[in-house]
C-alpha cells in the first residue's frame, strides 16, 4: 500500500498541531530540520519534534538535511520520531548510525541527493528500513520534480528486490498529482508531498487522492 506522508515544510508553523490534524489520514508525518549548512535554509531541531511528537498521533517521519547527523540523529529519535533519515553524504559512519537508531526504537533511513549514486550503498541496505531518493535539491518546498531521478528509483528497486529486502523506497520533492504515477511505476512506496497537501483546500482529501493515484 502507498504511503502518503505531507511535509509540515509547507504548513503553518504558527500552528503545527492544528496541521498536524488537517492531515489526520496520512501515516506519517514529515519533518524537514534544516541547520543552515547542509542546506541554506533553517528549519526547526529536536525540541519542536519532541513538542509536535505529544500534540498528534501520526508518527513523525524526521529528514534530517543537517551536518554531523552522527553525533545529532539519536536525539531527534529519543525525542519521539518514527522513522530518522540521515543524509548519506553529511554521515561519517553510516552503519553505526543506522545501528543507533534502531536501537533506539526508531526506524533508520539514509537519504540520497540528486547527484549521489546508489550503487555504492548497496551493501548498507540491509542496515536500513527506507532509502529516500530526492527528487529536487534539498532545501526549499515547492520546487519541480526532476523527472531524470526515475531511472535511479528504478534500480533502487531493483537493488532491494535483488536483495529480497522489505525495507521501503521514498521519493521528496516536487511530488504531485502530475508526478506520482511516475514515481509509483519507478517502484516507489513512500511519497513525501509537502506543497500538494498543504498548498490545496483540502489537505486531507489532497492526501487520499495522492494516494489512489499512487496505487493506479
Ligand atoms: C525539500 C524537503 C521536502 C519538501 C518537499 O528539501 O526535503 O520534504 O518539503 O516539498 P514539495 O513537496 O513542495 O516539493
Ligand atoms: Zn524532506
Amino acid at each position: 500500500m502507498a504511503q502518503i506522508n505531507p511535509s509540515i515544510l509547507s504548513a503553518d508553523f504558527a500552528r503545527l498541531a492544528d496541521e498536524a490534524k488537517a492531515v489526520d489520514g496520512a501515516d506519517w508525518l514529515h519533518v524537514d530540520v534544516m541547520d543552515n549548512h547542509f542546506v541554506p535554509n533553517l528549519t526547526l531541531g529536536v525540541p519542536v519534534v519532541d513538542a509536535l511528537h505529544r500534540a498528534t498521533d501520526t508518527p513523525l517521519d524526521c529528514h534530517l538535511m543537517i551536518e554531523e547527523p552522527d553525533r545529532w540523529a539519536p536525539q531527534y529519535a529519543e525525542a519521539g520520531a518514527g522513522s530518522v533519515t540521515f543524509h548519506a553524504e553529511a554521515a561519517a559512519a553510516p552503519v553505526r548510525l543506522a545501528r543507533e537508531i534502531r536501537a533506539q526504537g526508531a526506524r533508520a533511513s539514509m537519504a540520497l541527493k540528486p547527484a549521489t549514486p546508489v550503487e555504492p550503498y548497496e551493501d548498507l541496505l540491509p542496515e536500513l528500513d527506507m532509502l529516500l531518493v530526492m527528487t529536487v535539491e534539498p532545501g526549499f518546498g515547492g520546487q519541480a520534480f526532476l523527472d531524470i531521478m526515475l531511472p535511479k528509483i528504478r534500480r533502487t528497486r531493483q537493488l532491494i528486490d535483488k536483495h529480497g529486502l522489505q525495507m521501503w523506497l521514498q521519493v521528496d520533492g516536487g511530488v504531485s498529482a502530475s508526478t506520482i504515477e511516475r514515481c509509483a511505476e519507478a517502484g516507489a512506496d513512500v511519497f513525501v508531498a509537502g506543497s500538494a497537501v498543504y498548498g490545496a483546500d483540502n489537505p486531507a482529501a489532497a492526501v487520499e487522492a495522492l494516494r489512489r493515484q499512487a496505487e493506479g
